[in-house]
């Protein structure tokens, strides 16, 4: 992993670190369900990082809140490989796998320079998809839809998988995207009712983990056909209170969410954005309908159970109109299938559909510039998209280097306003290559440009930060973060300020609130055809003959100290 010169990046967490009190040592040739749910989980995707105390800018203390989206049998376990893998996923290596996916949050402290975990802090908590249970609200909470053997009221769900990004509210919670969680669910869909369903999200035959629906009855269709319903929501827990119950908030609709990031519009009211990140999916935004008061916690609690779920058309002009999906409007009626709104957010992909919204090139992280108030959509690659398919905001066929777009709400109404005007910010590839069909500003260097751009992050200046995946496919380099001004004769300049290892994604990025350390996420190190537990592509972090590589956070900060990037 390499930095730009003159910052340094150190691991925070790795996985297999304690968590808890009393985590066993890491071994990774013995591991069982126990030890991993209380130790730092894999895959490491969204990371925040709320200061300590609650609402201050303390940027020396705080809490590390991190996604851990999917496990790698092959990476993860002694002898696993892609051919053997159906056969010798045992039960007790698939709840492995359960313990961890799911979140961390750690206290963390710098001293000296460098930050550490704070031992035993009781703060620390490990979410998982096997056991944290977590209350289902909005439309679709008590819904038949989602009642299951275990669960007939619907109320309450086992767990959060798929764990991609996220964001923060004002109010100081966390929200946790469940994106990919069609791959879970072995078999076929067994009610008819739920077919449609099943079939537009890709739910079923078991692609990721087909050994989950072996070992557990909810993930096999055949056995629990309503399960796959209580997943594709947005999670929001608060990570000051770790004896809180997560809460499933289905109002923000059910599909990939990639994440779920916040801003207040011109009346205070709360505006969630969030990406449906698959192929010619769509973009999303939650508006909700009382405002938020500052300071009055318990009332913001609730603010994301009501409010109106809206999906985007881009407009050839440079028009974008939020599209509203709520139940009785349009064509969202039973005639079409939805007998209320908690139909309309069970089935969001398929009532987006109905309002003939704007297919995208895989939308994924959303940020909004804190000094301009601009926001910016990650729409990584689409290679499926065909020449004659392409419009606008999707201008390129076979688009494997992704674009990033920028939304300009107007100055009255603000996030909450039905219609925004959207301009293109860059085109991924190397400009120097016609093929490629690049576009950023003309000085960009050979080591500026990037492709797939995914997860994103401003800093307090007002200059985005992007992170890849995908480059080491597409482009033939490593994926890694890259930042550029937004406005102003630096617009679209982008600068390459990291690299990851090899075989990695980067994810996070975050910084602390004086923007002195920059978090990133290694996803996924050594992955890649052919390499495993017992030989990986690299070790990465530790380098230990004994050791698999593991994914990690890590805190990059600038040598001597100072603003990242100045
Ligand atoms: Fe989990 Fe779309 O990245
Ligand atoms: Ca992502
Ligand atoms: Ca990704």
């Amino acid at each position: 992993l390499h930095v730009a010169a003159g910052s340094g990046a150190r691991v925070v967490l790795r996985w297999g670190d304690a968590v808890l009190s009393g985590a066993p040592t890491f071994d990774p040739r013995d591991q069982s369900a126990a030890a991993q749910a209380m130790q730092f989980g894999y895959n490491c995707d969204f990371v925040c990082f709320m200061p300590l105390p609650r609402g201050s800018r303390a940027s020396d203390h705080g809490l590390l809140c991190v996604n851990h989206e999917f496990t790698n049998a092959t990476m993860m376990f002694l002898g696993v490989n892609r051919d053997n893998a159906a056969a010798v996923m045992t039960r007790a290596l698939a709840e492995v796998e359960m313990a961890a996916q799911g979140h961390s949050v750690v206290e963390i402290e710098r001293t000296g320079g460098a930050w550490r975990p704070v031992a035993g802090s009781a703060y620390n908590r490990r979410i998982t998809a096997l056991a944290t249970p977590m209350r289902l609200a909005g439309p679709a909470a008590g819904h038949p839809r989602l009642a299951t053997s275990a669960d007939p009221d619907a109320t309450t769900v086992v767990g959060t998988m798929a764990n991609c990004a996220g964001g923060v509210t004002p109010w100081g919670t966390v929200l946790i995207a469940e994106e990919n969680f069609d791959g879970y669910f072995a078999g076929e869909a067994g009610e008819a009712a739920e077919a449609i369903n099943h079939a537009r999200y890709g739910v079923g035959g078991g692609t990721y983990y087909p050994w989950w629906g072996r070992h557990h009855a909810r993930f096999d269709l055949a056995r629990e056909p309503r399960e796959p319903n209580r997943f594709g929501w947005v999670v929001e827990y608060d990570p000051y209170d770790p004896e809180s119950a997560p809460v499933k908030r289905t109002a923000l609709g059910r599909f990939k969410h990639e994440a779920a990031t916040t801003a207040l519009t011109a009346d205070r009211r709360v505006a969630v954005y969030s990406g449906d990140d698959e192929a010619f999916e769509y973009l999303y935004r939650f508006v909700s309908r009382d405002r938020f008061i500052a300071g009055d916690r318990a009332a913001n609690r609730e603010l994301l159970d009501h409010g109106t779920l809206a999906v985007a058309r881009f407009e050839a002009d440079g028009g974008l109109v939020w599209l509203p999906l709520v139940f009785g409007e349009g064509p969202l009626t039973p005639a079409n299938g939805f007998a209320g709104q908690a139909d309309v957010v069970i089935e969001t992909r398929r009532a987006a559909d109905l309002m003939r919204a704007t297919p995208l090139d895989r939308p994924e992280d959303v940020e909004t510039n804190p000094v301009t108030g601009r926001v910016y959509v990650m729409l990584t690659n689409n290679a499926r998209r065909l020449p004659g398919q392409t419009d606008a905001v999707n201008p390129r066929p076979v688009n494997r280097f992704g674009q990033i777009v920028e939304l300009i709400p107007p100055a009255d109404g603000g996030h909450g306003a039905d219609s925004y005007r959207w301009e293109m910010l860059l085109l991924g590839g190397d400009p120097r290559d016609p093929l490629h069909g690049a576009d950023y500003h003309p000085e960009v260097s050979s080591d500026g440009w990037l492709a797939d751009p995914d997860n994103c992050a401003f800093d307090g200046l007002g200059r985005l930060w992007i992170a890849t995946d995908g480059a080491p496919k597409t482009a033939g380099f490593a994926d890694g973060i890259y930042a550029c001004d937004t406005v102003g004769p630096g617009r679209a300049l982008t600068r390459q300020f990291l690299r990851g290892p090899l075989g990695a994604e980067v994810c996070g990025p975050w910084f602390t609130p004086d923007d002195t350390t920059l978090f990133a996420a290694i996803q996924h190190p050594a992955a890649g055809k052919g390499s495993t537990f017992d030989s990986p592509s690299t070790r990465w972090p530790d380098f230990d003959p004994a050791l698999p590589p593991r994914p990690s956070v890590v805190a990059i900060t600038k040598d001597g100290g100072g603003r990242i990037g100045s």
